[in-house]
């Protein structure tokens, strides 16, 4: 059976002295939920003999190289990374990332051993012209590569106009979108049906239980409310009821 995923990205935050926090996230995991915590590049192989998984955030689509200041995934599952999050929208906005970069990325990452949490995501004016839908295909399309299977990918859909706000979709939207990717990803992959579907955008621990009740949401992707355990624990608790 496919397990629950719930993922930490703390994205730019975090020193080593931060890392205490995860001794008590390791203590949520439940029979059937995975916590996996995405780390700034620093801080991974500090984590050592953590109970708890642990990913990067970005990796380059290249194993070694002359590219400043990139990571790859080799380096990554080096000091103990286990998954990787590819094409997340701030990557794709700060550093111009297409899609075709996205999968070069997660073919890259699976090639290293690594589980990429590939991330889509409509903005707020595309939500409002009314083609979601059709932004998701084209970024499942072109951002998921074709070694994709469930055992090496999991898709976030995270409303970009969401992250970070404080604005979270209706169920009745996430439903939408959650179907069409799981249908989308049947429609391609010979295991589709066993994808993880991570909601992403202000997920809390007040409006978790909702986003976890709905249709085909495995997991979540969350920022901000991972950053202490004090916020996550509720969600991971959530995540292990649903
Ligand atoms: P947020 O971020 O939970 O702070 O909205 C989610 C994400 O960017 O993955």
């Amino acid at each position: 059976m496919r397990r629950k995923l719930a993922a930490g990205n703390w994205k730019m935050n975090g020193l080593r002295a931060d890392l205490t926090q995860l001794a008590t996230l390791a203590e949520q995991r439940g029979d059937d939920v995975d916590v996996l915590i995405c780390l700034p590049a620093t801080l991974i192989g500090s984590c050592a003999g953590l109970p708890i998984a642990i990913g990067g955030q970005d990796c380059h689509m290249a194993t070694h190289g002359a590219h400043t200041g990139d990571v790859s995934a080799a380096m990554l599952a080096d000091v103990g990374a286990t998954h990787v999050i590819t094409g997340h929208s701030e990557c794709r906005t700060d550093h111009h990332e297409t899609d075709a970069i996205v999968a070069a990325k997660s073919r890259a990452a699976h090639d290293a051993g690594l589980i990429t949490i590939i991330c889509i995501g409509e903005t707020l004016a595309q939500r409002e012209a009314g083609t979601t839908l059709d932004v998701i295909d084209a970024q499942l399309a072109g951002s998921v590569p074709h070694c994709a299977t469930a055992d090496n990918t999991v898709i976030a859909y995270e409303p970009i106009w969401a992250i970070g706000t404080g604005k979270v979709p209706t169920t009745d939207q996430i439903a939408q979108v959650h179907a069409h990717i799981h249908a989308r990803l049947i429609a391609r992959f010979a295991d589709g049906a066993d994808f993880g579907i991570l909601y992403g955008g202000s997920v809390k621990g007040d409006n978790a239980a909702a986003i976890f009740a709905v249709p085909h949401v495995t997991g979540a992707l969350v920022g901000g409310a991972s950053l202490k355990a004090v916020d996550f624990t509720p969600i991971i608790a959530a995540l292990a009821a649903s």
